[in-house]
């Protein structure tokens, strides 16, 4: 069994149960959010979310500057990495050029060693600030009658829920992205550092492509075949690796640390580059879809919040969905 696996069981166990931290009182559990992702998208052998993707290969090399904000054994030399590059929802066969969806980026450093596991998505903020809130959003889309989420619902869930909105309006404000590799990634969630003398630091992680970000116009995208993610990666990757910059946004007082909705003003912030993530090749899915990526599986020197109910709850909703797709 490999070793997500197991933790996965052991999480499933646990997601049917209240979940542990305080942050969690009150919330739905893990088997209800998925349940909602199920009723979306269908029962499916594939993931509740981000079900269509592409496993990658590469390393990661950290700079000097990484060592300065954590201890973590993944940013002290390089290492190797597995990777999934994905679109959003549950929708094995959604096209590539949709507009209103994310596109995701999980990735382990090190999956050979002491690993650390990130799933960061193409916008800083996440469409849902707690489990109820999540549970309330996707239960404003379930399909009416017609098969179709009902306009009505969804507005005045929106209205209610203004801060819902943040994410779709990040999304609206860009491009459709021309590559997997052209796009920001952020891990939304504010993680604390801490180094070998014992200083933390709060921050955000983001990836930036080296080549920089490279976008569709309406256009364009409507013209692109179904998988052109995909087949562009293919073709990139056989001219050489696909770079990402691996950068810590530092926070600063006020700046919230439990709301993934919140975005910090980051051109205001300094920023430390931790690393270089370079995606050398595709890899066979089963590589991927045999475990999960969980947010919580973290080296010493990386932490995730602590008072932040939605990053609390993704590692059992991740370990549900695994045992469903696994069936
Ligand atoms: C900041 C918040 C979040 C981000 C950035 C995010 C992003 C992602 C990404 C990129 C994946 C694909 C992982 C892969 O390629 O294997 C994923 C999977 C998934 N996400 Fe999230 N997610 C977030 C929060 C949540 C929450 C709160 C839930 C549910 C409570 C959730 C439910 C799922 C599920 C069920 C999967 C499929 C897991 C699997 O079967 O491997 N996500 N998410």
């Amino acid at each position: 069994m490999s070793r997500t696996t197991g933790t996965a069981l052991v999480l499933v166990a646990l997601a049917s149960l209240a979940l542990p931290g305080a942050a969690a009182a009150n919330e739905p559990g893990a088997d209800k959010i998925v349940d909602a992702l199920n009723t979306i998208f269908g029962k499916q052998k594939a993931r509740a979310s981000h079900a269509k993707g592409q496993c990658v290969t590469g390393t990661f090399t950290p700079t000097a500057q990484a060592a300065g904000l954590s201890k973590s054994p993944n940013f002290a030399k390089a290492v190797p990495v597995l990777g999934r590059f994905s679109m959003g929802g549950g929708n094995p066969k959604i096209p590539d050029a949709t507009k209103a969806a994310v596109r995701g980026l999980a990735f382990r450093l090190d999956p050979d060693g002491k690993s650390s596991d990130f799933v960061f998505v193409n916008a800083p903020v996440q469409f849902a600030k707690n489990p109820t809130q999540m549970l309330g959003f996707l239960e404003a889309r379930f399909p009416a009658a017609d098969g179709k989420p009902d306009p009505a619902k969804v507005k005045a869930f929106a209205d209610a829920n203004p801060e819902t909105t943040n994410q779709g309006k990040w999304l609206a404000s860009k491009p459709v992205p021309a590559s997997y590799a052209g796009v920001n990634y952020w891990g939304i969630h504010a993680y604390t550092l801490t180094n070998a003398k014992g200083d933390r630091s709060v921050i955000k992680f983001k990836l930036i492509p080296t080549a920089g970000e490279a976008g569709l116009t309406d256009d364009e995208a409507k013209a692109k075949p179904a998988d052109f993610l995909v087949d562009e990666l293919k073709e990139r990757l056989g001219k050489g690796p696909a770079s990402f910059d691996l950068v810590a946004i530092m926070g600063e007082a006020g700046d919230q640390t439990n709301d993934p909705t919140a975005m910090w003003p980051e051109d205001k912030r300094k920023s430390v580059k931790l690393g270089t993530m370079a995606i050398a090749a595709v890899a066979d899915n089963a590589k991927c879809d045999s475990g999960v990526f969980d947010p919580t599986q973290l080296a010493d020197g990386i932490a995730g919040p602590k008072d932040d109910p939605l990053f609390e709850i993704r590692s059992p909703a991740y370990a549900v969905s695994l045992s469903r797709r696994a069936q």
